[in-house]
């Protein structure tokens, strides 16, 4: 049986992961993320696409991808497009793909315009504040539904 897909997509600033503000996000790039989230994903049975775009649309388009390759899960950063896209909430509802929302710093622990989820509100959970360690514990999750 082949490997099930899951598609780690990333959103506006997370290709620079690693420099940006490191305190906060910490020092592992977006390509040491992959690479983790690869291993990982072999011990599980998992192949993995990681992408990044800073562009909102690309999401949405990646998420409708997503369905249409059908793809087990989507593992979903959205970095800020999490607290403003409503076409990101839409487009999480228009797939029957499941996606979790997950963030390496702890939003509801931060600034009061992060407190709102637009992805949180459409996805089947959320994992957040763990850093790079967030990703790996969403793709236990996946691997799990
Ligand atoms: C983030 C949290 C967001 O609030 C922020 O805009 C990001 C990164 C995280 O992974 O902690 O860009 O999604």
């Amino acid at each position: 049986m082949s490997d099930r897909l899951i598609y780690v997509l990333n959103g506006p600033n997370l290709n620079l992961l690693g420099l940006r503000e490191p305190d906060v996000y910490g020092s592992d790039t977006l390509d040491d993320i992959a690479g983790m989230l690869e291993d990982r994903g072999q011990d599980l049975g998992l192949s993995i696409d990681v992408r990044q775009s800073n562009h909102e649309g690309h999401l949405v388009d990646w998420l409708h991808e997503a369905q249409a390759e059908g793809a087990h899960a989507v593992l979903l950063n959205a970095g800020a497009y999490t607290h403003t896209s409503i076409a990101l909430y839409d487009a999480i509802r228009s797939i029957r793909t499941p996606v979790i929302e997950v963030h390496l710093s702890n939003p509801v622990a931060r600034e009061e315009f992060r407190h709102h989820s637009f992805v949180g509100m459409a996805a089947k959970g959320s994992i957040a504040g763990f850093g790079a360690r967030s990703y790996l514990l969403a793709l236990e999750a996946a691997a799990a539904l």
